[in-house]
């Protein structure tokens, strides 16, 4: 028996006891003839002490041999802490150890593995097996089990079962690109492997599963950000015999049940907003609603004078930033600096200071009147003491900039609480987007979303203004899942790759299977897809999703641990019939 006890759980009460721990020397004090040590594990730590008068000398001497880092057993009995530490659940006794054994020794470890480490992000990716170790780390892996295992209760109780699809596949278009993997007996051919399992779970419908739940690895070669990761894990439903309002339902309740198992916290019905409005509101898809700064369009109050830039705009939008009319020229010229920057991309920016006494105080007086400015206000929903910001040119575009400024403020002001949830559903998207470098129409969720039927006789004169039977779940300001009722006709689904570009040759030979099974008697169905590790990082108080990937790749797509890619020998090419054509 290694142990009989961990490092978490000695109490007062156990005082007296002879245990047995096992663990690793996170650090060790020498006084000479004391030797304190805390030893860690999983579940906590527990301190040991070693003294010259208790502590059989041969044991002593061993102890002074520890480094950090070591893997121990130690025999002892539970004492009494003289000096007690509140700050450690384990902090009211001290383990006198009578027997020591060292499992296995250890390097110094390349940074302190401790909560907080003087390891920087590059070092500690390297030693990720010394990084779990830590507190923050190890906690985030837990709370992300401790997610998984409430979706799995959850949906196992509706009677979801889960199926595995299979990874080595055929291209699913998701919007990115694919990473694919050659096949050594079938020379000159790849599988790719899933964007996610698109295609196989409404294959599973098609096969009468009903309810299906898949918690999966989904690969997506595209840039990665905070919130990306090239493989990632979806939590993947579909469902039978359903129409939106059912799978909003029952998606919505997954959520509030994490929600309440997790945090303690009841959200009664989740708001709903069309992807129109969320664009006109929030100029974006996945708006943060913690918080106002609601977009106010002053197309109507500020296009009657002679300001040219507003005057040639497509849109003229602005937003009132509370308490900011006291902010000093450096600060808003450092404001309008932020959003020339060409993440952003605007040209300028126009403000209008709302002052005591309902003066008004803007960088466009010149053009504008009090009672203009007033209007502007009211449009923006300004108050005394608020600052209006003003941004005008192309409309999507426009509304892409003063949405990165309100989250900026968001973030600046503190507005955008960890602690905080607040979930969305956006609805009726666009079926399609048009796609400016390939100039043609894409699919906006997926060529599998089905049309909303009161638009489809849009579909030959003004296919941008289809709208979609397809949702998004936004939590915080980030879209942590998204679906859509399917098409299950075979027509309907021809017609839809029609309008994607594909000549019927194209539709059938790379979704043949799917058009062929509609054949059989599809039934009715529709699912959506959570990201599991954007769930959990939000309902963890964080953006970044690497805190919540055991093994995560760093920004270029790498694992630096494993040193992944990595280039293959020759003959493994050779087998698989490829030859290389890299450019130094
Ligand atoms: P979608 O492409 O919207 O839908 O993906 C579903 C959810 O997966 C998460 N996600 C990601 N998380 C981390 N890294 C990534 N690179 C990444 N890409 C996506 C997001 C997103 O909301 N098959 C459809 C679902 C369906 O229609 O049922 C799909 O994959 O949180």
């Amino acid at each position: 028996m290694y142990r009989s006890h961990n490092c978490g759980e000695l109490r007062v009460a156990d005082v007296n006891k002879e245990v047995t721990l096992a663990g690793w020397v996170q650090k060790s004090r020498d006084k000479g003839f004391m030797i304190w040590v805390d030893l860690r594990d999983r579940y906590g730590i527990t301190q040991l002490i070693f003294d010259e008068v208790r502590t059989d000398a041969a044991v002593m001497e061993l102890a002074k041999s520890l480094g950090r880092e070591f893997v121990v057993q130690v025999k002892g009995t539970v004492i009494e802490r003289e000096a007690k530490n509140d700050k450690l659940p384990t902090g009211e006794i001290e383990l006198l150890v009578s027997e020591l054994t060292i499992l296995n020794e250890s390097q110094l470890p390349p940074f302190t593995i401790e909560d907080e480490t003087d390891g920087g992000e590059d070092i500690r990716m390297k030693y990720r097996y010394l990084d779990i170790r830590r507190n923050p780390v190890k906690n985030s892996l837990l709370f992300r089990h401790k997610v998984t295992q409430e979706v799995r209760n959850y949906l196992s109780n509706l009677d979801f079962c889960e199926v595995e699809t299979p990874y080595l596949i055929k291209s699913t278009p998701e919007g990115a690109r694919d990473f694919v993997v050659p096949s050594r007996m079938n020379p000159g051919q790849f599988y790719a492997l899933p964007q996610s399992p698109q295609t196989f779970k409404q294959l599973l419908m098609v096969g009468g599963m009903d309810k299906y739940f898949q918690i999966v690895k989904c690969f997506r070669d595209e840039d990665l950000r905070a919130d990306r990761q090239p493989e990632f894990t979806q939590i993947d439903c579909e469902m039978s015999f359903i129409e939106q309002e059912d799978i909003l339902n029952v998606f919505e309740g997954l959520t509030r049940h994490l929600l309440q198992k997790i945090h303690n916290i009841e959200i009664e019905k989740f708001p709903r907003m069309t992807f129109d409005e969320a664009m006109r509101t929030y100029g974006n898809d996945k708006p943060d609603i913690r918080f106002g700064m609601k977009f106010g369009e002053l197309n109507a109050v500020a296009q009657h004078k002679e300001f040219p830039v507003f005057n040639a705009a497509e849109l003229v939008v602005g937003i009132a930033v509370p308490g900011a009319a006291s902010y000093t020229r450096k600060e808003i010229d450092a404001l309008i600096d932020w959003v020339k920057r060409p993440q952003v991309g605007a040209s300028g920016m126009v403000y209008v200071k709302c002052e005591a006494n309902g003066q008004y105080k803007s960088s466009v007086d010149k053009f504008y009147d009090q009672a203009d400015l007033a209007k502007w206000a009211e449009v923006t929903g300004a108050n005394e003491g608020d600052l209006i910001l003003v941004l005008s040119g192309p409309a999507n575009k426009t509304r892409a900039q003063l949405s990165a400024l309100r989250m900026e403020l968001g973030n600046r002001m503190g507005l955008r609480k960890p602690n905080e949830f607040a979930p969305l559903w956006v609805v009726d998207f666009p079926l399609l987007e048009w796609d400016e470098d390939s100039e043609r129409f894409h699919a906006m969720h997926h060529p599998f979303t089905s049309p909303k039927p009161e638009d489809m006789h849009l579909l030959d004169t003004d296919p941008g203004k289809v709208r979609a039977n397809a949702y998004d779940l936004v939590l915080n300001g980030n879209e942590i899942g998204g679906g859509s009722i399917r098409i299950h006709d075979k027509d309907m689904q021809a017609l839809m790759f029609k309008h994607l570009g594909f000549t019927p040759e194209q539709a059938q030979e790379q979704f043949g299977f799917l058009m062929n099974a509609f054949q059989f008697g599809a039934p009715p169905h529709g699912g959506l897809a959570f990201g599991l590790d954007r769930l959990t990082a939000i309902l963890g108080g964080q953006e970044t999703i690497r805190d919540f990937i055991a093994f995560p790749k760093n920004n270029s797509g790498r694992d630096v641990m494993i040193d992944a890619p990595a280039t293959i020998d020759n003959a493994q090419l050779d087998e698989l019939s490829i030859m290389l054509n890299v450019k130094a």
